[in-house]
């Protein structure tokens, strides 16, 4: 008998199955190399798309120590390079855990470090923080910050803020940075001279009232993009910062550090998928998860952490052909990420 539509979708929700597993797909050098896919990108997203034995959709996540764009382009740029559907609500990048200061900040003044031009700043407002400045801005209001040749053009991005009544209160790195010694000079300033720039130095060892919080997005010391060797990644950045702040004060300063392999990315991941399944087929259990990445540092030893199995694909960061063994073991290498779904679901059906 034909069903109300109504009543055919609730039953239809309840009664399709639940997949027994779900994926997390790391994007650099598992699904793309730089601007396009990588060879098997697309037949393992096929797969996914309902070309396996139970002939279900399963669900995945994507999740990325890589940035710069609101989850919303960076769904549409990768749904487009790789001819899929890829909701906003699938796509978990460095940055998007920031989302869980908004709070805090929103009427606060933030600097947002990484990225080009103001797109951090745009990022940071579709999140909700309202006072979010770049390096641009400050340069823009006082060229002095960086004695040395500017992008004049980039100012035309610029906020016109007055920076001397305008206390920075955090320094969140949203995405690699470019311009490595702005963002350090700046970052040193904003810290020594707790908040205001040009203002005097405090000496930042002793107890400060409302000591500016620094929060790194991406710990990634190397990542693979298409450049035959792996690229300096934003955890390499955090490297010449703190060694340039040790330097100068003579220690390190304190920082949070959120991104693969942390456990507040996993367990941010974690939520994100349960509440895309609920969605999907109303509430249960998180299924057996899979997580498929290049680096062994990041996503290998952040699956493993979170109780994951884990696949190693030899398409990026990790060579096996360097015949170095992998410092964190996944539960089993492929070659390439079609390799490794096939793997998991024939595994898992
Ligand atoms: O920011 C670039 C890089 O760290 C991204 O890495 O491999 O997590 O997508 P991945
Ligand atoms: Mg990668």
């Amino acid at each position: 008998t034909r069903q109300a539509p109504l009543l055919r979708n609730i039953q239809t929700k309840s009664e399709s199955r639940r997949p027994p597993l779900g994926f997390a797909f790391d994007i650099d050098g598992v699904l793309m190399g730089g601007l396009d896919p990588l060879p098997k990108a697309r037949n393992a997203l096929r797969i996914l798309d309902g070309d396996n034995p139970l002939k279900v959709k399963i669900p995945y996540i994507l999740l990325t120590n890589g940035g710069g764009y609101t989850e919303q382009e960076r769904a549409q740029k990768l749904s487009s390079r790789l001819d899929v559907q890829i909701s906003p609500s699938q796509v978990i990048q460095a940055h998007t855990i920031l989302k869980c200061y908004v709070q805090e900040y929103a009427e606060k003044a933030i600097l947002c470090l990484g990225g080009r031009g103001d797109t951090m700043r745009k990022v940071a407002e579709s999140y909700g923080f309202r006072k979010a400045y770049t390096t641009i801005d400050l340069l823009a209001w006082n060229p002095a910050i960086w004695p040395f040749i500017h992008a004049e053009a980039e100012f035309a991005l610029a906020k016109p803020i007055d920076f001397s009544i305008t206390p920075i209160s955090a320094i969140f790195v949203f995405h690699d940075p470019r311009n490595w010694g702005v963002d350090v000079q700046i970052m040193c300033d904003i810290i020594q001279s707790g908040g205001i720039l040009g203002n005097p130095y405090v000496d930042t060892n002793t107890q400060q009232t409302n000591p500016i919080q620094v929060i790194f997005c991406n710990p990634d010391l190397l990542w693979k993009s298409d450049f035959p060797q792996p690229r300096l990644g934003q955890g390499a950045f955090r490297e010449s910062f703190q060694a340039v702040y040790k330097k100068l004060t003579g220690s390190e300063y304190p920082y949070v550090q959120f991104g693969k392999p942390t456990k507040p990315t996993y367990e941010y991941a974690r939520r994100v998928l349960h509440n895309l399944l609920n969605d999907i087929y109303g509430v249960g259990e998180l299924p057996n998860m899979y997580m498929i990445g290049d680096n062994p540092e990041s996503d290998i030893a952040g699956a493993n952490g979170a109780g994951w199995d884990s696949v190693l694909v030899h398409t990026g960061v990790y060579n096996p052909t360097s015949g170095i063994p992998p410092t964190h073991l996944p539960t089993h290498e492929a070659p390439d990420v079609e390799e490794a779904v096939r793997w998991a679901v024939e595994r898992e059906m």
